[in-house]
Parts: C-alpha cells; structure tokens; sequence
C-alpha cells in the first residue's frame, strides 16, 4: 500500500473540470475550474476528493499523519500535460536538414530527394527494437520533465510491415516500462515509401489490404493517421485508407492542409475523424465543416514556427466553434521538441489563444482528441492522480513567462515521477 498524498494550500488549482461534456471550444475553453487555497487527497493513484484545504481537512485531518503532505503555497497546481500527436518512436537524428533548411531548401525538397521523412525511415528500419526503444524513452524522459503525462505515438518510420510492427510494439512495451502512458497510432501512410516511387496506389492497397488489418488483429494501435498532402497522398487515396481503417476499428486522424490547401479539414469532417492535425493553409470552409462535425483541431504551433510558416488560425477556429487542442508534433525533421510548455506559450503568441485556452488545448481538450478525457486531462474525483505542480502562482503566467519550464514536480497515477 502506498502512502496517501495530500496537496494542501494550492495558490490555485486549476482543475479544468467544467459541467460542458466532450471537448470544449468558444468560451467554454477559458473554464479552468479554478479553487483558490485548493487541496487534492490521493490513494491508490486515484483522486479520492479534491476542494479547498479548509474543506478537505474537515474529513482527512484526522489522517494526517498517515499521508505525505505536500505545501503547495504560492504554487499552481495542474492536471498533467497531454500530447495528443508526436512522432516520438524513431532512430537517428537530422540537424544537417535543419542547417540545409536554413541555407534554403524546403521541407518537402528535402523529402522529395531522399532526406526528410524517407531519411528517419532508413535509420528506423536499420535500428534494433533495443536502440529504438532506448532512444526513445530519452524523449519520454524529457517530456516528463516537462510535465506531460500523456503522449500519443504514431508509427510511419516503417513503411514496410516488419518496421511498422517494430514502432508499434515498442510503444506497446514502453506503455508498460515507462511512466508515461502512450496511446498508439498506425501511420502506415506517413508518405509512399521510395520503393513504391510511381505505383503510389499500389501501396495504398497494401496498406488497406493487408497492414490495417493486421495491426488491428494484434490490438496494436488505437486510432489511423494519414498525411494528406500534394505529392504525399491525395484526398481520395486519404479518404480510401480511413475509411479502410474504420471498417477494422481504427479512428481516424489526418495530416491536414500543412503545407498547401488541400481539402484536408473537409475530408476530415467528412469521415468523421476525432482530430485534423497542422491546418496551416485549411480554408474557412474547412474550419466551417469541421465546427459542425464537431472534429478536434490538433495545431501545432512548434512545427510552425520551426518550418517558418504563418500559424494556423487557431483563435479564428475556437471562435467558430472547432474545439482546438496542441501538441508538440515531436519528430526528428519538422519539430524536435518535447516543451508542451513551450507548445503553450506559442499558442498565445502565434495563433492568439488566451492562457486559459491554451492550458484547455494542452490537458482536457488533448484527452479528447485520443479519447482519454474518462482518465485523464482534468483533476476530478475517481480520475487518475496525474499532476503538475509549477513554479508559478498564477496560470497566466505560466505563459506570459515564456520559453522557460516551470515544472516543479510530477505525479502520475500517484506516484512521484519528477521532484
Ligand atoms: O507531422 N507532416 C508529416 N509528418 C511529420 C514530420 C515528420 C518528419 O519530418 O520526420 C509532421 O510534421
Ligand atoms: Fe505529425
């Protein structure tokens, strides 16, 4: 039996819990549920009650000398950070594409020739099960530093079954050996292999044929991701390859209007996907059918600012009604970060969200959008004890400090995991 945790004398405690069901957009973001001088009584890794110190010492005081008391005065007090969409499971490293981008060249000419996404791909393939999965829990490390509990993975450094199957089955053992909790996403269509040069549907049907259902068979993945993107796969190779995956269990989720406009947020509502990632270029009427879909928009202002492109309209989405969420994109080309932090404070300052919307994108919304909101994503009796506490008294300045983690301490599922 572990010691019961009591946080008492939280500055505030955010707790995000709101009466609104399913993910949150227009002002329903901005209700974080705030409880001054805020208190959390945790046994067994679970939240047993959660209110003011005054009013949770009425029925525990009398247990206080059996629980692990921790002062949380002068700090905030959040529910653990989500990711809801990173590349985290690959080998290698690409800093000399960073300085080629640098001197000139674009994210897809580098694709195009080779590096990019086909470059991570070879030293993938290349890789043991061992050294992904060391490399890997590296960044899981990090992002725990950093106070995300949280994290969803997608495969697509395969693009052949036996590597796809790796990165999925490494996810499946990290899930259990690491602390964070990693919801997998088959992203067999991450691009067309270079074997498949020409004979793109070709790959299509492979993917549709014969990996989908065998990832699903073998329970190895959640949901179905695709980069719909010219010169990656088109709307109608996109749309065939989720609907594929629905028929065998697969949510989807799609690679959306990065790079150019592309009917991506259209075909995402129109498949009923959970989530449309990136929508740097998506129109208005995209955002328009995704807010009557009710599709969750993944953005991902790192990406953005690393590719050194306009931000998605992100203040434009929640005010027409799309529930927006964030995510690093963690991955070794277009965003090599693990800051949920720093994904925060770059919704503020590049798409316009307000502090309080942000934390809404980067905890409960980002449960939605990998259907965790019934375990995680808010600090509610019978949830799971993940818990940030920050360097800060404030949740606005948790943003308005910025570029700089202010992670204090981190529990998940009761246990301290950062100190
Ligand atoms: O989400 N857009 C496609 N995939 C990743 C980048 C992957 C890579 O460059 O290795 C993304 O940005
Ligand atoms: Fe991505």
């Amino acid at each position: 039996m572990t010691k019961p945790i009591w946080i008492i004398h939280g500055n505030q405690l955010a707790t995000l819990a709101s009466n609104h069901k399913g993910p949150r957009t227009g002002k329903v973001m901005s209700e974080l549920g705030i409880i001054e001088d805020g208190s959390l009584w945790i046994e067994e890794g679970i939240i047993q009650a959660i209110g003011t110190t005054q009013e949770l010492a009425k029925n525990f005081g009398g247990r206080i000398e059996e629980a692990e008391i921790v002062d949380a005065s002068n700090h905030l007090v959040t529910p653990g950070l989500i990711d809801p969409h990173t590349h985290v499971v690959y080998a290698g490293s690409r800093e000399k594409e960073f300085e080629m981008r640098l001197e000139g060249a674009t994210y897809m000419e580098i694709m195009n020739a080779g590096g990019g996404i086909h470059a991570t791909t070879r030293m993938t393939r290349e890789a043991t099960e061992v050294e992904i999965m060391e490399q890997t829990s590296r960044r899981l490390d990090s992002f725990l530093q950093h106070g995300v509990t949280t994290v969803e993975g997608k495969s697509g450094y395969g693009m052949n079954l036996e590597t796809e199957l790796k990165q999925l089955r490494v996810m499946k053992k990290l899930k259990k050996q690491h602390p964070i909790d990693l919801i997998p996403t088959f992203m067999g269509a991450h691009a067309v292999p270079s074997e498949f040069k020409g004979k793109e549907d070709e790959y299509v049907d492979i993917l549709i044929q014969e990996w989908i259902p065998i990832v699903a068979k073998e329970k190895l993945a959640v949901f179905n991701d695709v980069f719909c993107e010219k010169g990656v796969f088109t709307p109608e190779q996109s749309e065939r390859i989720l609907e594929a995956g629905k028929k065998y269990g697969l949510i989807p989720k799609i690679h959306a209007d990065e790079i150019i406009s592309y009917g991506g947020a259209e075909l995402a509502a129109r498949v009923g996907a959970i989530s449309a990632e990136h929508l740097l270029k998506a129109t208005d009427e995209g955002i328009g059918k995704m807010a009557e879909a009710g599709v969750i928009a993944c953005l991902l202002p790192a990406t953005a600012l690393y590719l050194r492109e306009l931000a998605a309209k992100g203040r434009k989405m929640i005010d027409a009604g799309v529930p927006v969420a964030i995510s690093t994109d963690c991955n070794p080309g277009s965003s090599p970060t693990t800051s949920m932090p720093l994904v925060m404070n770059l919704a503020c300052i590049t798409m316009r969200l307000t502090p309080a919307e942000a934390l809404t994108a980067a905890t409960y919304n980002a449960a939605c959008a990998i259907k965790q909101e019934h375990l995680v994503g808010s600090l509610e009796v019978g949830k799971q004890a993940d818990i940030v506490l920050w360097n800060v008294k404030d949740y606005r300045e948790l943003q308005y400090l910025f570029g700089v983690n202010h992670v204090k301490a981190v529990w998940k599922k009761g246990i301290q995991v950062v100190d």
